[in-house]
């Protein structure tokens, strides 16, 4: 049962809108900043996976100046391409020149995805064996065309049940990715979608307001989550809160 609906009755997403790309990022920050610290004072620790791509640098380096009780964070990636660590197409890279270097996250509490691996699905089923059974706080981003993490339309990856984890191309290179699965999204405590940009405002409104179609628009499987938007990226949405 994916996030857009459960008991059959379509969840309603969270809009937390920005005005604009900057101060989308300070409240990003601001939105994840106080919900990893009210997991920690609740449950102790919390494990979040980060998102990829572009959008999340500008959060992520706001993130890293905010308060947070890192040493009782454990993080991990909800997708990575096929790159070395170093390189900068690489998310990990991303997040750890925006956050990971500057925060006092313990070494031992952050989980690369070795995507790079030469057994792809090898590499999976390792990742698979470390990641929660659900995360506590899970970011994804939303491409043009609707996918979010490494999940694409119509891909197969879409139909996985039961693998938590599992090797996915991308019609975009880098080609090769390793991807988190719907059961993941769907048993996260707490999924947050950042999206920012005109160019992302059809995707959006597929999301949140097309018909309930998954295999071809990936993101309705955060339907029910908290979308993080600035307004160019919610410009196309009927249903926004006045
Ligand atoms: C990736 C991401 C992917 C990303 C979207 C948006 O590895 O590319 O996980 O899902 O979030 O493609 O990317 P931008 O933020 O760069 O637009």
């Amino acid at each position: 049962m994916s996030t857009a609906e459960r008991g059959g009755e379509p969840l309603r997403p969270t809009l937390l809108i920005a005005r604009d790309r900057s101060a989308l990022a300070g409240s990003a920050a601001d939105w994840i900043a106080e919900h990893i610290a009210a997991t920690v004072a609740e449950h102790g620790s919390c494990a979040i996976a980060l998102a990829g791509g572009t959008t999340p640098a500008a959060a992520y380096a706001r993130l890293a100046r905010a308060a947070v009780p890192w040493s009782a964070v454990r993080v991990y990636f909800g997708d990575e391409r096929a790159v070395p660590p170093d390189d900068p197409a690489s998310n990990y890279h991303m997040a750890r020149e925006t956050l990971l270097r500057h925060v006092p996250i313990p070494r031992t509490g952050i989980h690369r995805m070795e995507a790079e691996s030469e057994d792809p699905d090898e590499a999976a089923r390792r990742y698979e064996a470390v990641l929660p059974d659900r995360l506590d706080l899970l970011l994804l981003g939303v491409g043009a065309d609707g996918h979010t993490a490494s999940l694409f339309p119509g891909a197969p990856a879409l139909e996985e049940t039961h693998r938590h984890v599992v090797p996915a191309d991308s019609p975009a290179p880098p080609v090769r990715r390793l991807t988190i699965t719907p059961p993941v999204i769907a048993a996260a405590r707490r999924v947050a979608v950042l999206v920012a940009g005109a160019a992302k405002a059809m995707a959006v409104a597929r999301a949140l307001e097309g018909a309930l179609d998954p295999r071809e628009v990936p993101a309705q499987l955060a339907r029910g989550g908290t979308w993080l938007l600035d307004a160019e990226a919610a410009s196309l949405l009927q249903k926004v809160p006045a």
